[in-house]
């Protein structure tokens, strides 16, 4: 298994989990807590880059899910 993993949640944040370094734009590290991390997909989130918990109000629909359903039509 890697030492870092990267899952996108059903409708969700992707789950980070391992020893990532997050930086911001400007080159500045981002205090992350612990080893998981839920990063915003959805663009809604008012603490980004984590998950705060928005994609569940505004409907968030996941682009793995969109795509599949999609290509079923
Ligand atoms: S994915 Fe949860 S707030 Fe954006």
């Amino acid at each position: 298994m890697a030492e870092v993993s990267i899952t996108p949640t059903e409708n969700g944040p992707y789950k980070v989990t391992g020893p990532v370094e997050l930086i911001d734009p400007d080159g500045n590290p981002i205090n992350a807590p612990g080893q998981t991390v839920f990063l915003c997909r959805c663009g809604g989130s008012t603490n980004k880059p984590f998950c705060d918990g928005t994609h569940s109000k505004i409907g968030f629909q996941g682009a793995m899910r969109a795509v599949e359903a999609a290509e079923e039509s």
